[in-house]
């Protein structure tokens, strides 16, 4: 297994690509709005699905590998991994109505379809906000300041926790 000793580069890394999917989520949702088949839901769940396990995935990565080493660092100077846990309550709220909705999502009634996946249009497009703002703080002042913070022998470490976290 490589191992990338870099794991700020690999958290920046995920979070380019699970905008890239929250913006392809949100096509895709346009797409069905427009027409209603089940194959097309049948597309949207699988993708939203596994948009939601990785952003899971990023989320218990930064909060079981990077932040308790961050915490220990920083000590009394750790309040914005507080702000950051905030947001990740936040997100996980927004994740769980889109998980509920997409679920429960059917075509044989038309209408309630285009409904239910408008419903899931705003959610993603509240996920897209949530997500953008917090990752320009994440990287920008919590990221910024781990890199100052942490030894090499650190950064190795939480690359490792994170890589078994994904592989789970
Ligand atoms: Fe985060």
């Amino acid at each position: 297994m490589v191992i990338n000793p870099d794991s700020i580069k690999s958290l920046i890394d995920s979070h380019i690509g699970l905008l890239d999917n929250m913006y392809l989520l949100r096509r895709t949702i346009d797409r069905l709005i427009n027409n209603v088949s089940p194959h097309l839901v049948e597309g949207l769940k699988r993708e939203s699905m596994s948009f939601l396990k990785s952003m899971e995935q990023n989320i218990r990565c930064e909060e079981e590998a990077l932040f308790p080493v961050l915490r220990s660092a920083l000590g009394s100077k750790g309040a914005p991994i507080i702000s950051m846990l905030g947001d990740h309550a936040n997100l996980k709220e927004g994740m769980e109505r889109l998980r509920t909705i997409i679920t429960n999502l059917e075509t044989e009634n038309i209408e309630e379809c285009r409904k239910m996946t408008n419903f899931a249009g705003e959610e993603i497009d509240s996920l897209i906000d949530l997500f953008s703002r917090h990752i320009d703080k994440e990287e920008k002042c919590l990221f910024k300041l781990a890199r100052e913070v942490l030894a090499e022998k650190e950064l190795v470490e939480i690359e490792k926790k994170m890589k078994e976290i994904e592989i789970e």
